[in-house]
Formats: C-alpha cells, sequence, structure tokens
C-alpha cells in the first residue's frame, strides 16, 4: 500500500487563505499585524526529545516556535504554564489565529504525519517536489494540452507513463500529461528514484509506488496548471505501467477513468484460468521475473494463487463506480486477453451494474499485439464519453472474436444480490 494516497496536502495550503476573514467593507481602522511566530524550515522540526513533556491536550494558541523546554528563561515550571495557557507569545486575535497559527498548524501536520507537495511550473514541465518525514523526492511532469485549453475552459487530462499516441487524444481536446517513471521508481530491485528517496525500507512494490507518482503528478497539475481539469483525469499504462495505472486508480477516487492496457497478471489478467490464451503468464512467473513489482505478501501466494480471495474481476469492481476501460489486443496471448475479455469483463461488470454503473466499465478487444498503439484510438470512444459527455459510438460490451462470456468461471453469477 502506498503510504499517502489521500488527497494531496498542498490544497491543505489554498484551504488556509479561503478561510481567511474578509476586510470588511468601509472605514475600518486596521492594527498594526503582529509578526508571526518562525516557524521552523522543512526537516528542522523539534525531534520528540527537544519538546516539553505535556500530559494534558496542548495549548492551540501557543505556536511551536514558544513550545520549547529551553524559552521563557529556563524556567521549571515551564511544561506547567505550557500546559495551562500561562506561556509567552499566545495567539491573542482571530486575525492572527487565521494568519499565523493556522498555516503553522497545517505545515507542522505536514511535516510530522503528512506529505507536501511543492510544485513549480515552467512552459510545459512541471516539476513536483514531495517532502514527508523530513525526505524528499523530486520529478517531473511534461504536458501536451489542446489548443484552446484555457484556465476559464479547462481541458480533461490523461496522464501516462511509458507514452501513448498523443495526437488523437489532443484533437479530440484532452490534455496528455507523462512522467517519467523510472525517475519515481525504478523497474529494479535497485529501488532508486523519488519514491524511495523518500520511502526506502519499506515493503511496497513498485506498481504502489508508480501509482503514487501519478497521485502526486496530479496534486502538482491541480496546483499550478488551470489549462487542465482536475476533475475529469484518466490514467494509463501498457503491460507493467498497465498493472501500475490500475493501482493508481484503485487508491485514488479523483481519478475519474483508470484505462490499463495489455495490463496482464497483477493487472486485469486473472491469476484463475492463465493459460486460456495459449500462453501463460502466471503468478508465479510475474513474481518470479520482476519480484520487485508487489509487495512480499504477494509472494506468500506463490504455488497457492487459487488460495487469493481476489481475483482480477474483484479488483476491477473496487473501481466502481468510476468508470474503466480495459484494452487488449487479441494477437497478445501471454497477458491472457482472452481471459479478460471473456471472464474477468463480465464478471466485473456484473457488480458495476448490480451498483447501477454498468455503462462505466468497457471492454475493448482489438486485433494486434502487446502495447500496440492502435489500443488508445481503440479506446478513445470510451475516453472522450466518460471525460467529455461525447455520445458513445462504439459498443463496449462486444468481445469481438472472443465471442461471449464464459460464466461458468464465475458460478457466483446466478446468485448477485438483488435490491428487489
Ligand atoms: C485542487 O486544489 C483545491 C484547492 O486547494 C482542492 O480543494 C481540490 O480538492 C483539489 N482537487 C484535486 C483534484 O486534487
Ligand atoms: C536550565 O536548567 C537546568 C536545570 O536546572 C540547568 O542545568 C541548566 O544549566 C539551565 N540552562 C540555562 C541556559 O540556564
Ligand atoms: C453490443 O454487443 C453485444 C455483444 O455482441 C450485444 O449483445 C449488444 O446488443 C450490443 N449492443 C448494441 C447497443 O448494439
Amino acid at each position: 500500500m502506498a503510504p499517502s494516497s489521500t488527497t494531496g496536502v498542498s490544497g491543505l495550503l489554498s484551504l488556509t487563505l479561503s478561510l481567511l476573514p474578509l476586510a470588511s467593507a468601509g472605514a475600518v481602522c486596521i492594527p498594526r499585524q503582529p509578526a508571526c511566530a518562525t516557524v521552523p524550515s522543512a526537516a528542522k522540526y523539534p525531534t520528540w526529545s527537544q519538546l516539553p513533556l505535556q500530559t494534558t491536550m496542548p495549548d492551540p494558541f501557543l505556536p511551536l516556535a514558544y513550545t520549547t523546554t529551553d524559552n521563557a528563561g529556563n524556567s521549571t515550571t515551564f511544561a506547567q504554564d505550557v500546559m495551562t495557557g500561562k506561556a509567552k507569545g499566545r495567539i491573542q486575535t482571530p486575525e492572527e489565529w487565521y494568519r499565523c497559527r493556522q498555516p503553522e498548524i497545517i505545515q507542522m501536520l505536514q511535516e510530522y504525519h503528512l506529505e507536501t507537495v511543492k510544485a513549480t511550473r515552467s512552459g510545459n514541465t512541471v516539476n513536483i517536489e514531495v517532502t514527508a518525514g523530513g525526505k524528499t523526492g523530486k520529478f517531473s511532469a511534461t504536458l501536451a494540452l489542446p489548443s484552446g485549453a484555457s484556465s476559464s475552459k479547462p481541458a480533461p487530462v490523461v496522464i501516462n507513463i511509458g507514452g501513448m499516441n498523443n495526437a488523437p487524444y489532443l484533437q479530440a481536446g484532452i490534455a496528455i500529461v507523462g512522467f517519467d517513471y523510472t525517475r519515481v521508481a525504478s523497474d529494479s530491485n535497485a529501488r532508486t528514484g523519488a519514491f524511495w528517496d523518500i520511502y526506502k525500507g519499506r515493503d511496497i512494490g513498485a506498481l504502489a509506488a508508480w501509482a503514487w507518482g501519478f497521485h502526486r503528478t496530479l496534486d502538482a497539475l491541480n496546483a499550478t496548471v488551470p489549462e487542465i481539469d482536475s476533475k475529469r483525469v484518466g490514467v494509463t499504462g501498457c503491460s507493467r505501467l498497465g498493472k501500475g495505472a490500475l493501482a493508481a486508480g484503485l487508491l485514488d477516487k479523483r481519478i475519474t477513468l483508470t484505462m490499463p492496457m495489455s495490463s496482464g497478471v497483477q493487472g486485469l489478467g486473472p491469476y484463475r484460468y492463465h493459460a486460456m490464451s495459449g500462453q501463460d503468464e502466471t503468478l508465479e512467473n510475474s513474481k518470479a521475473g520482476a519480484p520487485w513489482w508487489s509487495d512480499n505478501t504477494l509472494g506468500t501466494f506463490v504455488n497457492h494463487a487459487e488460495n487469493l480471495p481476489y481475483d482480477a474481476h474483484t479488483i476491477a469492481a473496487a473501481l466502481a463506480p468510476r468508470a474503466l476501460v480495459i484494452d487488449q489486443g487479441t494477437g497478445d496471448p501471454f497477458t491472457n486477453s482472452k481471459a479478460t475479455a471473456v471472464i474477468v469483463f463480465p464478471a466485473a461488470k456484473l457488480v458495476y451494474d448490480f451498483l447501477g454503473a454498468g455503462d462505466k466499465i468497457a471492454m475493448s478487444v482489438r486485433t494486434g499485439g502487446h502495447c500496440d498503439m492502435s489500443g488508445f484510438d481503440s479506446v478513445l470512444p470510451y475516453v472522450k464519453h466518460i471525460l467529455l459527455g461525447a455520445t458513445l459510438t462504439k459498443n463496449y460490451t462486444d468481445l469481438g472474436s472472443y465471442g461471449s462470456p464464459i460464466a461458468s468461471a464465475y458460478p457466483w453469477a446466478t446468485a448477485v444480490p438483488k435490491l428487489y
């Protein structure tokens, strides 16, 4: 699990600003504003042993700068003063609270238990700097904006790793943003990149780390690119990067549409029925080939894949009611395109139907092989439907040459709970 799948903390800072009381109209005498207490710089916050022991609830009016054991002349009663509202330097007015103390609390929370995301934009590059627990990781994202996108007419966006065919998307009015996933987390046991600069030593897989990259990119876009509408967001990638895009969609409800392409096992290829397309990607060979994609817990199911309490359809269903379009090529037997189409998709759709969201899951069966760029054309009508409200021009329940669903693989289909 990624350490942070929550809304970017950067949002909290603007929230703070919006809570500032508006100056009332008319002639009001504004008293001189006292300076705010100094806030420590990142990673220089006091450690537990530099803070007074407080056995009662800390005084919310006391800035951190005055919450130190050596303040107030080394008084032996200092800790007692801190706890009972007698310390020096306390906030005195609502104006000071909003201007000084509330932002300080937010910064302090970020330092002690949340992540901070700082983003700066330079043309079509967005530089992203994430700090947590005193450690910082940096990477950047590249923007391609459709013509006509502006802050008054923001475009939806597809964030991708590994590249896609941008042109038809840009023509449709959809922005494309990419980031170098290897700069977020290496596709290897080396565990290098921005994510590991912060979370080194944790048992987390590269798929979750890449998902984190998508989320922090979205934080940064929201903060610095007003030509993009952060409420209409697709995520995509192919093969191992499709597994990562799927994880990104699962772990962040801000993502409107998840678009895994040729994603295979640990994506939307099933652990069960793995040989249905003639080749055989399995939990076993995927864990042996690239153990770093997932955490060690999944490894404990090697040779016990049929004991897993879920499969790819369960993962897909967990996205509902948010939109999902699954792309697979008939010339891609290794990622088990057929079983994804005839088992995973219809089984997940039963849950989407149960939730009244049956139109939010789509299956694109196309010709062509693994990661063929034609997959992006194949899903585009659905992407336009979800992100632009366009009328759907293609049938995404049609399984093409694969024919019909194989319902014997999900025998509970006859017993889907009914609401009436
Ligand atoms: C974007 O930022 C605003 C203001 O900080 C915040 O309220 C909103 O939730 C953010 N949206 C997304 C999609 O992150
Ligand atoms: C603070 O008090 C402690 C204990 O009384 C003493 O050892 C120390 O020297 C004092 N520090 C200062 C700066 O006066
Ligand atoms: C879509 O395709 C499915 C499967 O071939 C078919 O049952 C259904 O009627 C089609 N829907 C439309 C609207 O054509």
